[in-house]
């Protein structure tokens, strides 16, 4: 073994399979990412710094494709949205879950087809729908009944709107208590439980400014089985074939949401895409035919599986020290462009880039530079125990729910992302800036 692999093995650092597929070793602990050196890009355009693996989008979007050949396939802008995100998403056929009029407005601009989007969102404003309605969205999801006056108000005398009725389905699932969206009891959707979402595709079909599409479920997310989809997927069904039999509306269209699972450290579980697509197919054709109904075309909506194994963000090393017998690496990044370990606990593995070390592995607290002591990037971190300031790491899988959810905090700026493709890197989003700040604050 030549001493770069001892030191990962002794760092534990070794496995690369959450990483891109496109990773590759470079000599004296380096690695390269869709051909371009993740110690380069950091010389190049400073840290924090976020690297997004454009074959590695394609990539998950075509896996998607081939998985729901016969599905419509939406990429969750939420997850993380860039113009070259959606043109990427597009040339790969799929389409676009959006939840504000920024995200819509940024796609359209940007060339995407607005047929091929759909709105989300709990609490739609004003703006929200005149964007979707001025740019033809393809379909509104509606999320409470009082949305359904307002749309159609909006629509005018002349227009037809399409849209979906957002269910609870009565589902627990997903890898947090924040982000298990199918129960009652949290604020998404209408529930077939009490009736809401009977009563709400009653009030749409007597709209004759909307069209009633289908129904939606989004039940969680970071997902790693396939039963709970079923078990959503039988409730949807049955919804459906209640409202054929009270109505005599057969509905073409059944959205499943998104939510599947990936994992975010070498051994942990990920959702099995084609099992995914093989059992629900099966599930449709069987529950359907089991009411009677025709097979509506299925939607999913997959973020986080598109974009967050695609992402990668390099950090500097500031300081290095111990307390409590704890040993905390401070970088100068933080809950400011990754709010998640803050938010959902969510765990990490971080590693040294750029140096080989022969030193012997330490667990490590990997912290952010916010005044916050909740500022964690990754707990239990495996590092070289020479690790020091000026030292390289790389956080992977680092591309969904990270810089979409970034904020101001302390004013240390949103770090840019730059693409990598065959060999060469370009910034996609620039650095935040102290001028961008200042430019906002005009009150003197
Ligand atoms: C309605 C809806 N669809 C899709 C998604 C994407 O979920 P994920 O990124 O976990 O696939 C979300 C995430 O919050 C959502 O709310």
């Amino acid at each position: 073994m030549t001493v770069d692999v001892l030191s990962e093995v002794a760092a534990g650092t070794g496995d690369l399979s959450v990483w891109p597929a496109s990773t590759a070793r470079l000599p004296h602990g380096g690695l390269a990412v869709g051909g371009v050196s993740l110690a380069e890009v950091a010389q190049r355009f400073d840290t924090p710094v976020y690297v997004l693996d454009e074959g590695e989008v394609r990539g998950r979007c075509r896996t998607y494709r081939d998985a729901f050949p016969d599905a419509e396939v939406l990429y969750a802008a939420k997850a993380f949205l860039s113009r070259a995100m959606a043109r990427w998403v597009r040339e790969e056929g799929l389409g676009l879950d959006v939840c504000s009029a920024g995200e819509l407005e940024l796609a359209v601009t940007s060339g995407f087809p607005p047929e091929r989007i759909v709105l989300h969102g709990n609490a739609k404003s004003p703006r929200d729908i005149s964007a979707a309605l001025r740019l033809g969205v393809g379909r509104i999801v509606i999320d409470s009944s009082s949305e359904i006056a307002r749309i159609a108000a909006a629509v005018g005398p002349e227009g037809r709107q399409r849209v979906l009725v957002r269910v609870v389905p009565g589902v627990a699932a997903g890898g947090h208590e924040k982000v298990r969206t199918g129960t009652e009891g949290q604020k998404f959707g209408l529930s077939a439980a009490d009736g809401s979402a009977q009563e709400a595709v009653a009030r749409i079909l007597a709209q004759p400014r909307l069209e009633l599409a289908g129904l939606h479920c989004h039940i969680g997310s970071q997902i790693t089985t396939v039963d709970a989809y079923l078990v959503a997927l039988g409730r949807m069904v049955e919804l459906m074939a209640a409202v054929h039999e009270v109505h005599g509306a057969v509905l073409p269209e059944l959205d499943l949401g998104g939510g599947h699972g990936i994992a975010y450290r070498p051994g942990e579980p990920a959702l099995d895409l084609t099992a995914l697509a093989r059992e629900l197919r099966t599930a449709l054709a069987d529950r359907c035919a089991a009411v009677g109904l025709p097979l509506p075309r299925l939607t999913v909506e997959p973020g986080r599986a598109i974009a967050g194994p695609a992402g990668v963000a390099l950090y500097r090393v500031l300081a290095v020290k111990r307390s409590g017998g704890k040993l905390f690496v401070a970088v100068d990044g933080g809950m400011s462009d990754n709010p998640r370990p803050a938010l959902y606990g969510v765990r990490y593995a971080p590693r040294l880039v750029g140096r080989a070390s022969t030193a012997g592995c330490r667990t490590a607290t990997v912290v952010g530079r916010h005044c916050e002591a909740g500022d964690v990037l990754a707990v239990d971190a495996e590092l070289p125990g020479d690790v020091h300031p000026g030292d390289l790491l790389a956080v992977p899988v680092a591309g969904a729910y990270q810089l979409s959810m970034a904020s101001g905090y302390n004013m240390v700026g949103r770090p840019p992302v730059v693409a990598v493709h065959e060999g060469a890197a370009r910034v996609l989003v620039r650095r935040e800036t102290l001028d961008d700040f200042r430019s906002r604050d005009i009150g003197g």
